[in-house]
């Protein structure tokens, strides 16, 4: 009895003693295998940063193409005054103050075209301070 306890226990060690790098590794591949895809979704989320300069009576550039899901931050700067940036079908806006840069945020939602207009009035021009953005699939 005792002669055959001692042959299951070595038996169990020489097992666990062969086994054991074949767990580690398993191990070490899925916690890679994690991270890999961690850095992967990080990198789809990536922001994308669309410089945009206002003045009497344009943006540069005025037709801004982001993509649906991915991150933007729209980074402004006035050159000459106070202007304003609304696009009601993203239901975004900021107002764009000369002498810094106005970082506005947002995660495009659905794809489409959508009109951006300035609503700080900023003289003559006013009105056709206007713009699009348009998000892709
Ligand atoms: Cu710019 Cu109104």
């Amino acid at each position: 009895m005792k002669a055959k306890q001692n042959l299951m226990m070595s038996r169990t060690k020489n097992l666990m003693k062969n086994r054991m790098p074949a767990v580690v590794l398993a191990v070490l591949l899925f916690l890679l295998g994690a991270f890999l895809m961690e850095a992967c979704a990080f990198a789809d989320e990536a922001e994308q940063v669309v410089k945009i300069t206002a003045k009497r009576y344009d943006y540069t550039p005025n037709t801004i193409t982001v993509k649906k899901g991915v991150p933007v931050a729209l980074e402004f700067t006035s050159l000459d005054r106070l202007h304003g940036f609304s696009c009601p079908g993203l239901a975004i806006r900021t107002d764009i103050a000369p002498g810094k840069v106005t970082t506005l945020r947002f995660v495009p939602q659905k794809a489409g075209t959508f009109p951006f207009h300035c609503d700080n009035f900023c003289g003559s021009g006013h009105e056709g301070m206007t713009g699009t953005i348009v998000v892709t699939e």
